[in-house]
């Protein structure tokens, strides 16, 4: 819905007039089915991946991802990511884990993959582009390690027209996120100059969360803000001031994209 959809204000009579309010709310009971985080292996899959290929999970976390792929593809995934502490506690899930040997974590950046030439037939990118402060420099790095018939899986977000530029930099300032990364324009300029192409785009808007808050996979996160403005002296001396500034944050995130300031996309680029 666009801002101004409708310049003329709704009129008393109208608001109060001859519908019915009961249906309504029924109305948007119904689910819209949207598809979950998961379907993003679909774009995995949609590549031909398979047994045997060598997979790139970059900014991978503790590995999770990896492992789900492993599991799927039968292939093999090196997860890089630069905080040490994502490595630690990786090492002990992926050590845990059924298909844990395929699944090799090292500490590294996006800037800097520690990594052959040619290496992977995919790179995956999950929601960590907005970290990044040259994503030209990011992509011509992953060109490097990506094989000449490979491709890159990435999901990020994006501000839409309905993100306030207050909005924008408060959210930015508090997740570790670059500004110019909430745009798509900047982000497909940085990816034709790096040399890819977009092979295919799909704008995946609210549907991940509203997928994770209908299956109540989630916090609420609309309780967790009105908590964190309430109680705020409290919580900041409990949390400290960087996890209660990301723990708001990261709920106004997942608020933003249901209500479009923001927008998820995928875009496969070979
Ligand atoms: C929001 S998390 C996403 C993690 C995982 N991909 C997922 O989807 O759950 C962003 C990740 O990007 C990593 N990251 C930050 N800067 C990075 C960089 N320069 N290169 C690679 N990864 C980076 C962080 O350490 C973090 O694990």
């Amino acid at each position: 819905m666009a801002i101004n959809e409708w310049p003329n204000p709704v009129t008393v009579a109208e608001m109060y007039g001859d519908w019915d309010y009961e249906a309504a709310v029924e109305a948007l009971e119904r689910s819209l089915s949207p598809r979950p985080a998961a379907s993003i292996f679909d774009f995995v899959g949609s590549v031909g991946v398979g047994a045997g290929d060598l997979l790139l999970d970059i900014g991978g976390r503790e590995g999770q991802h990896g492992l789900v792929m492993a599991e799927r593809f039968g292939c093999r995934v090196v997860s890089v990511d630069p905080v040490i502490e994502n490595i630690e506690r990786g090492r002990e899930i992926v050590g845990d884990h059924e298909y844990g040997h395929m699944v090799e974590l090292r500490q590294g950046s996006i800037e800097q993959i520690p990594a052959e030439d040619d290496a992977f037939r995919l790179i995956f990118s999950r929601d960590m582009m907005g970290h990044i402060a040259d994503v030209e420099v990011a992509l011509v790095e992953c060109g490097r390690v990506l094989s000449d018939d490979g491709h890159m899986v990435i999901h990020e977000v994006f501000g839409t027209e309905m993100l306030e530029p207050a909005e924008a930099r408060r959210l930015c300032a508090d997740s570790a996120t670059v500004p110019e990364r909430m745009s798509v324009a900047a982000f497909e300029a940085a990816v034709a100059t790096a040399g890819f192409e977009i092979a295919s785009l799909d704008v995946i808007g609210s549907e991940w969360t509203e997928a994770s808050q209908e299956a109540g996979t989630t916090p609420n996160y609309l309780l967790q803000v009105a908590r964190l403005r309430r109680d705020r002296d409290r919580l900041l001396e409990e949390l400290g001031e960087a996890p209660y500034r990301v723990m708001y944050a990261n709920a106004l995130w997942s608020i933003y994209q249901l209500i479009g300031k923001l927008e998820s996309r995928v875009y496969v680029l070979r």
